[in-house]
């Protein structure tokens, strides 16, 4: 089975950006000269994804507008012939299909991700939480592709945290089986003590459409929300779940300090803006 849908969760309010986001959503914010969400998917592009799923809310029409083609932009950047412009907003719109639907009321991920059931029907899918940048050599998506088409089933990503940041995610506990190959034995979602390892889901999952068993079963869970982990857990009692650590490096782009870490790291692999960025920040030292 090929994965062709990715369902990306972004109905969020965003609040720990308040007040760049009182009338901007955080998934449009700007790493260097490109909206946080742009990046997903362009990593989902690469994977070979052809069909993008937003679960979107109240305020997200921008996200809309970005994916579409803006006929009166284009017009006036053509007659400027501004071309290489015109092709960097052009790339995005041209070989994905864009589907959009609302999550009414934010009653957490799990809740979010099942909005797609009847977009998604009977197949295999991705999931991307916007807020997890992945800069990597091999698109992080397109890695766990590979190990879904050997195993057939569902795939998280995972990377080790520090200890002390556990409590932030979702845990897996696992048996190695591979390199940075895991069998899940269980999956606790943000624990508050005796996490079960520091191996931390990180924003990419394959995902089998049996997962939507498991999450209209969902009983509220940590942070009085639907949780897409515990749904995960319900998943190991009927399917075997791997858990993968790609390789690349992972930005938590929805924490401030995250976000400047991205911008910082795009502006410095940026060729308009790395000579500059570089200089100006040796001077800071
Ligand atoms: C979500 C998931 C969590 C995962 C994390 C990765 O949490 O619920 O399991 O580890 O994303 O970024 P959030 O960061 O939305 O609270």
């Amino acid at each position: 089975m090929k994965i062709k849908k990715a369902v990306f969760p972004s109905a969020g309010l965003g609040t720990r950006f308040l007040p760049a986001t009182k009338a901007i959503p955080k998934e449009m914010l700007p790493l260097v000269d490109k909206p946080l969400i742009q990046y997903c998917v362009e990593e989902a592009h690469a994977s070979g994804i052809e069909e993008i799923v937003f679960i979107t809310g109240r305020g997200k029409r921008a996200i809309e507008d970005h994916f579409d083609i803006s006929f009166e932009l284009e017009t006036t950047l053509r007659e400027k012939k501004k071309t290489a412009i015109l092709n960097k907003i052009r790339h995005i719109s041209e070989d994905l299909t864009y589907i959009y639907t609302r999550q009414k009321k934010a009653l957490g991920l799990g809740h979010a991700v099942l909005c797609a059931k009847n977009i998604i029907n009977n197949e295999p899918f991705a999931v991307f939480l916007g807020d997890d940048i992945i800069d990597a050599k091999v698109p992080a998506m397109k890695q766990m592709i590979k190990v879904f088409t050997k195993y057939q089933t569902s795939i998280l990503a995972v990377q080790r945290v520090p200890k002390k940041h556990t409590h932030m995610y979702g845990i897996i506990k696992g048996k190695k089986v591979a390199d940075g190959l895991y069998k899940v034995e269980d999956v606790v979602e943000k624990p508050e003590k005796n996490p079960p390892s520091n191996l931390a889901i990180i924003g990419r999952y394959i995902l089998t459409p049996e997962i939507f068993t498991q999450l209209e079963k969902n009983k509220k869970g940590s942070g009085g929300e639907y949780q897409l982990t515990d749904a995960i857990k319900g998943l190991l009692k009927t399917q075997a779940v791997y858990a993968y650590e790609f390789e690349g490096e992972r930005f938590d782009a929805g924490d401030k300090v995250g976000f400047l870490k991205a911008n910082i790291h795009m502006g410095l692999k940026n060729k308009e803006t790395a000579v500059e960025l570089r200089k100006f920040i040796k001077r800071l030292f």
